[in-house]
């Protein structure tokens, strides 16, 4: 078939295929498509995209509220603009960021997803020094620079609560650090920090090297506007917040993020990003980035499925961190990934064992049909 099309193309030219075009176009358009494309291509099925009928889908911190009502709006719109590479879309959503975060707008860099980002961040900084970073953090991105040989993780023991160690992680930092990279909220254990306690340390580290502060969860935290570190990337200190449309804004599938940094970080970040963020992405962004009904929503059912979790553990004497997230870490008692496989076995999916944590098990919000299954499986689960 392609070596059909090909060889067409090839033997009428770019003539030809407009001529063609034009036909279709204007008497017999639909008869001319149904030729060209076969009756059996794929078409959307339930279980496409997203949980298989049956499963309750706690384990990857999505909010399966979404997308908002205003970004499946602008989906339709985007999917019928597919022809078209995006233009004035991305500088429009940046623009949007920069105005309600109070910066300009050529401090955002948008790209795929925050992991992108990320991703571009740890093979920047990556190749300078190490990258400090606390134990248990959310390390797909720096682990990928790791993977291509061009970078190395200097992991910092948490406190005795689980918290980051601060102190300790300032004490790693000399002017051989590459990075100092945090996650706050933290995952998987879903801590804040202490907003104070915290920027004070990223201001000290940043005046040695560059500190990035993941807040992709930040929007759910109790008091996102003083928990974030935003503040000083305004001040000008070497500071990079990523933040991301897949956790709140429901918007996981839909692949979009970004950073605020200074203006020359985020050209760097932009200009090492692999791809060219799509045009639905940006659309369902802009379309539902001040969209406070639907965030408000989101974030009622996720404080609510988090109150069941946090009530099932605490009936059941299980010890679990003050979560400010869509996911609660808990102390099961048992194996984490035997905790997993039991659940897996009733149809709800939960995460497995972190590095040596081998007792402590992460649990998202989901539906909360879907967490009240969890809560009804676990006392039988870890009772076995
Ligand atoms: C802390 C943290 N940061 C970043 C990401 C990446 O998210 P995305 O690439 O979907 O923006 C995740 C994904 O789970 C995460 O947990």
């Amino acid at each position: 078939m392609a070596f059909d099309i090909s060889r067409r193309w090839v033997l009428t030219g770019a003539v030809g295929a407009s001529v063609a075009c034009a036909t279709a176009c204007t008497t017999s358009g639909t008869a001319a498509a149904e030729a060209a494309f076969p009756a059996d291509a794929p078409s959307a099925e339930p279980e496409l995209l997203g949980p298989r009928g049956g499963v309750a889908l706690l384990s990857r911190n999505e909010n399966p509220y979404g997308p908002a009502p205003s970004a499946l709006k602008m989906i339709e719109y985007a999917g019928k603009k597919g022809a078209y590479y995006p233009d004035i879309a991305g500088k429009k959503l940046a623009a949007m960021i920069a105005e309600r975060h109070g910066v300009t707008p050529d401090m955002i860099a948008i790209t795929t997803g925050s992991g992108e980002a990320l991703c571009a961040i740890a093979l920047i900084y990556g190749q300078k020094g190490p990258i400090v970073a606390p134990r248990l953090f959310w390390d797909t991105t720096a682990l990928y620079a790791v993977n291509l040989g061009m970078a190395e993780i200097d992991r910092v023991p948490l406190a005795a609560d689980m918290s980051i160690d601060l102190s300790a992680m300032e004490a790693k930092v000399t002017s051989e650090t590459g990075l100092v990279q945090l996650c706050n909220p933290n995952n998987p254990t879903g801590m804040v920090l202490d907003p104070e306690t915290l920027k004070a340390a990223v201001k000290r580290m940043s005046a040695t090297t560059t500190v990035l502060v993941d807040e992709a969860y930040m929007e759910l935290a109790n008091d996102p506007d003083a928990n974030t570190c935003i503040g000083l990337v305004k001040e000008g200190h070497n500071v990079i917040v990523s933040r991301t449309f897949s956790k709140i804004y429901g918007m996981a599938g839909i692949r979009v993020g970004y950073t605020i940094s200074s203006p020359e970080t985020a050209a760097k970040i932009q200009s090492t990003s692999m791809s060219w963020i799509s045009g639905v992405g940006l659309a369902a962004a802009i379309g539902s980035y001040n969209d406070t009904a639907f965030l408000d929503f989101s974030k009622g059912k996720i404080v609510e499925a988090r109150e069941m979790i946090l009530a099932t553990t605490g009936v059941l004497g299980l010890e679990s961190l003050p979560s400010q997230t869509n996911f609660v870490y808990f102390k099961s008692g048992k194996e984490a990934n035997a905790v997993q496989q039991a659940m897996k076995e009733k149809g709800v999916y939960i995460r497995g064992q972190y590095m040596d944590y081998n007792e402590w098990t992460r649990v998202s919000m989901g539906k909360i049909e879907d967490v009240e299954r969890f809560c009804k499986a676990l006392p039988e689960v870890v009772s076995a």
